[in-house]
């Protein structure tokens, strides 16, 4: 591959990205695990590791890409590190585990667009939830979900994908400021505000420090973090872009989004009367089919947002399950369509008992979430600030003029506080991981 195409625009390398990030992640891991883990004080600590961790991981992933223009496999190679190269097998790894479980959540999104047209959760949000989160449906809509990942990817339709992504986000957020605003008119509004957006600032601190091990695996999943789904994007990046810009933008949107889901999310809960903590992996599916239900023309209404949330499930499906087949094909020279098959097929498997089971769901996501991409993470933080810190800081600078301070500041964020926040994140995630399994 002597030449290698870049984004014709700049909006389709962002679409791109937007696409892998702004998923199930935002609209339902982020108002399930800010409810579960007591509100404000989550938002607080969630908000600071975009910050301090998130954004200075993306630009790692972004410099190993642009100046390998390779796959997660062969970039470490190509920059002169072919011994970083396992990065690439934790990443697919992790996208493994991850897209085992995910595709079941997206087969509940497609139940929940059944059921707005059905008026199947209209009587009853939390049974609907039960029928639809375990057992024989989950499975075969997770099949079905896996299924159309799979065939976007082996046909390669990439760019319908990414055209989809155009009209996805604005709707996505449209809708969210929609229920956003009738959430407001609720008489348990002011409530799910102060549970949501207050936190108690005698104790922030001690708190935000517990939540730091769940805010940080928050913070990787939805940026599509710690794998390699960013160094393969960036992989199509021309040197006159400026990386910080771009990174900002991503990050800014996924950040909107999943903040403007917690506004739509927590006055519904709280008008129910809905203990937030007690609702668990559900809570986000049952206050959200709660509001359509007594929205008015909410079976249309829920119908929309459930198909354009499926629809941001499959960009950012589509981007995991692209990094594992291409890990595939780069390292065991298969041909694509049977490697998506066989892979897809070996996931589908592997994630039958998260369908079956929300325990099983819940391990598998921890592994994933608090163990592989925080792994992955703590490799890229070590990699980029200790071991190829000028050749990232000359790459990151390409575009970017006087950007010297940054840099330097930035490979020094990488070398210490990532570093050591990382590492703290990781050996508690392994001890959750145990007590999960402990207790299973
Ligand atoms: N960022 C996606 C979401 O928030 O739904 C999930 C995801 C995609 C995680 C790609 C990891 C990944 F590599």
């Amino acid at each position: 591959m002597a030449i290698r195409e870049t984004w014709a625009t700049r909006i389709g390398f962002i679409l791109a990205a937007v696409g892998s990030a702004v998923g199930l992640g935002n609209i339902w891991r982020f108002p399930f695990l800010t409810a579960e883990s007591g509100g404000a004080a989550f938002l607080v600590a969630y908000l600071f590791l975009v910050a301090v961790i998130g954004l200075p991981v993306i630009l790692v992933e972004f410099v190993i890409g642009r100046e390998s223009k390779q796959n997660v496999v062969d970039a470490f190679p190509e920059i002169g590190a072919p011994n970083w190269q396992f990065i690439g097998a934790i990443g697919a790894l992790a996208g493994f585990v991850i897209l085992s479980y995910y595709s079941v959540v997206g087969g509940w999104v497609i139940q929940y667009m059944v059921g707005s047209l059905t008026g199947g959760y209209a009587g009853n949000a939390e049974a609907f939830f039960g029928s639809a989160a375990e057992g024989t449906n989950a499975v075969a809509y997770d099949l079905l979900f896996m299924a159309i990942v799979a065939g976007i990817v082996s046909f390669g339709v990439r760019d319908g994908l990414e055209r989809a992504a155009k009209v996805m986000i604005p709707s996505v957020v449209g809708l969210l400021v929609l229920l956003a605003a009738y959430g407001a008119t609720l008489s348990g509004a002011s409530e799910g505000y102060a549970y949501y957006l207050s936190p108690d600032m005698s104790t922030i601190v001690t708190d935000a420090i517990g939540l730091l091990p769940d805010a940080a695996g928050q913070a990787f999943f939805t940026l599509s973090l710690g794998m390699g789904v960013m160094i393969t994007y960036a992989s199509y990046l021309g040197e006159d872009r400026n990386m910080l810009r771009d990174s900002l933008l991503i990050v800014v949107v996924d950040t909107s989004i999943a903040i403007l889901a917690g506004l739509a999310v927590f006055p519904f809960l709280f008008a129910q009367g809905v203990d937030p903590g007690t609702g668990g992996i559900g809570t986000t599916f049952v206050g959200l089919a709660t509001a359509f239900a007594s929205l008015p023309a909410g079976q249309v209404v829920g119908f929309v947002f459930f198909s354009m949330l499926l629809l941001a499930s499959l960009t950012s499906a589509f981007s995991i399950l692209e990094v594992i087949v291409s890990y595939a094909i780069d390292t065991f020279g298969v041909d694509r369509k049977p490697a998506t098959l066989a892979i897809a097929a070996v996931i589908f498997l592997v994630g039958i008992p998260t369908a079956m089971s929300l325990d099983y769901l819940t391990l598998y996501d921890a592994i994933a979430n608090q163990i592989l991409l925080i792994g992955g993470g703590l490799l890229l933080a070590i990699f980029g600030g200790w071991f190829y810190a000028s050749g990232a800081s000359e790459e990151l600078q390409k575009g970017m003029p006087g950007g010297e301070t940054f840099t330097t500041v930035w490979i020094w964020v990488l070398r210490v506080p990532v570093v050591l926040v990382l590492a703290y994140v990781l050996y508690n995630g392994v001890l959750a991981v145990a007590g999960i399994v402990q207790g299973m």
